[in-house]
């Protein structure tokens, strides 16, 4: 049987691929910081697809979180077949109003930690002549809004040139473009997805479907659904500028939506998270 590690496995698109994946019949190593939920989703994967599914909490973001999965990776005795770097978060406010902790965190969980995992990975697959490493980037990769944009778009560039270095070699590295897709991210992120049109949401398990297919071809990039990939060829042709004031006006549409919904909300409603913002990018 297969063995395929997923980071952020508990929740939204990496939960998805975990059942997909056991599904199929692979064993899967499971890593988020939040040990119980972690425990609760492997206990009720391995019961309902009769898979072996083994439990490793870790906080990707401190070393030796990033050491145990690191090591996990690099056991020979137990190896790992495809390695899906999901886990990830969005960073909310422009470059000057975030802090440099926040930067070099979020920079961190996309760029270094993929990078670091991959590359133990990486060793062991090409010594036994096989393995798959996927990136879960985003749409967000194809326009030029924030670090965010510019930390997803490394793991397109990352994808495209270790799967060209890989051909022949029994290996393949894939980078999975999502687009908007309703999980923990955008509550996570505290950004508001009110303005945002309903033929842009993804169903999550298309999504993964369409990803793994992509994966098992060994693509190096794959844009999940016909219009997510003409949107992506379009977002490279407009005009930066004219990104950016689409952007904002989508925010402000928001902002007024959100305004408007708490003005017209009882009194005993909580009210909106002050930190909720009409951010419009895709996660
Ligand atoms: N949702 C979208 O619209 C969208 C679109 C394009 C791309 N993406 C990308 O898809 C990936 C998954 O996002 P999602 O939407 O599924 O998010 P999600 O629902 O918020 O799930 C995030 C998962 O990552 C884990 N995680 C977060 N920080 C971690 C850390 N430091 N160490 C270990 N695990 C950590 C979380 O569990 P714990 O909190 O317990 O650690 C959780 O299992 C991300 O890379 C995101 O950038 C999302």
């Amino acid at each position: 049987m297969p063995t395929a590690l997923i980071t952020g496995a508990t929740a939204g698109i990496g939960a998805e691929f975990a059942r997909q994946l056991a599904a199929r019949g692979t064993d899967l190593v499971i890593v988020a910081r939040d040990a119980s939920r972690l425990a609760t989703t492997a206990a009720a994967l391995q019961d309902k697809f009769d898979v072996r599914v083994e439990a490793l909490p870790a906080d990707l973001l401190s070393s030796e979180g990033l050491a145990a999965v690191d090591h996990r990776l690099a056991d020979d005795r137990r190896p790992i077949d495809l390695l899906i770097n999901n886990a990830g978060y969005g960073i909310n406010g422009d470059v000057v109003a975030t802090t440099r902790d926040d930067e070099l965190r979020h920079l961190a969980i996309h760029v270094t930690v993929p990078l670091q995992l991959s590359q133990t990975v990486l060793r062991g697959m090409v010594a036994r002549g096989h393995g798959r490493v996927v990136m879960i980037s985003s749409v967000a990769a194809f326009t030029p809004l924030g670090t965010y944009s510019a930390a997803k778009a490394w793991g397109v560039s990352f994808a495209r040139g270790v799967n060209s270095a890989m051909r022949g070699r029994g290996v393949s590295v894939t980078a999975v473009c999502p687009g908007f897709t309703r999980t923990e991210f955008h509550e996570r992120m505290r950004v508001s997805t009110r303005g945002t049109p309903s033929f842009l949401w993804l169903d999550v398990r298309q999504l993964v479907r369409l990803a793994l297919r992509g994966i098992d071809r060994g693509h190096s990039v794959v844009i999940p659904t016909v219009r997510y990939r003409v949107l992506a060829v379009l977002l490279r042709r407009i005009p930066d500028r004219m990104l950016a004031r689409f952007s904002l006006a989508a925010a402000s549409a928001a902002d007024a939506g959100d305004t408007a919904a708490s003005a017209s909300a009882p009194a005993s409603s909580p009210a909106p998270p002050a930190a909720i913002q009409g951010d419009h990018r895709p996660g």
